[in-house]
């Protein structure tokens, strides 16, 4: 069994996405197994996604992140980090494949509804972030 952590983005948020996200994550046999609904900071933005502070779009991809709530969860399933991101599709909505949640929803390569961990060592980092051990109902 593996774990990752989602989050759906402010953009599928406030465009009331969650249900559709969260459906297609029931339909593919993924366990929601933590969940909560938050606004970061743009501190808090740009410690979760740090690995990318170098990049040309790391400002406005903070921005957006603290734009609004986000919904984040842990998802767990085997091979569910690379399973999940078959289900996201690419970064590129229009690069996505049809049937992914990038391709059906998204609307901008930054607002892309969704975001999941890309590698086990991001999952522990990524959950970690924002789940304490009492929080996650394994
Ligand atoms: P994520 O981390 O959000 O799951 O997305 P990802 O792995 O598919 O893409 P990544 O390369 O990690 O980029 C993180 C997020 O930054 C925004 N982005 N903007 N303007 C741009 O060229 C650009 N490139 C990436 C997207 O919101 C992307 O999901
Ligand atoms: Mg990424």
């Amino acid at each position: 069994m593996q774990r990752t952590l989602s989050i759906i983005k402010p953009d599928g948020v406030s465009r009331n996405l969650v249900g559709e996200v969260v459906k297609r994550f029931e339909e593919n046999g993924i366990s929601i197994i933590a969940m909560k609904m938050l606004h970061m900071t743009k501190a808090q933005a740009s410690g979760f996604y740090a690995v990318h502070q170098e990049r040309p779009f790391f400002g406005s991809l903070t921005d957006f992140m603290s734009s609004g709530p986000v919904v984040v969860m842990v998802l767990e399933g085997e091979d569910v980090i690379s399973r999940y991101r078959d289900l996201m599709g690419a970064t590129n909505y229009k690069e996505a494949a049809p049937g992914t949640i990038r391709h059906d929803f998204a609307t901008d390569i930054e607002k892309n509804v969704v975001h999941g961990s890309d590698s086990p060592e991001s999952a522990a980092f990524e959950i970690s972030y924002f789940f304490n051990a009492f929080e996650i109902n394994a």
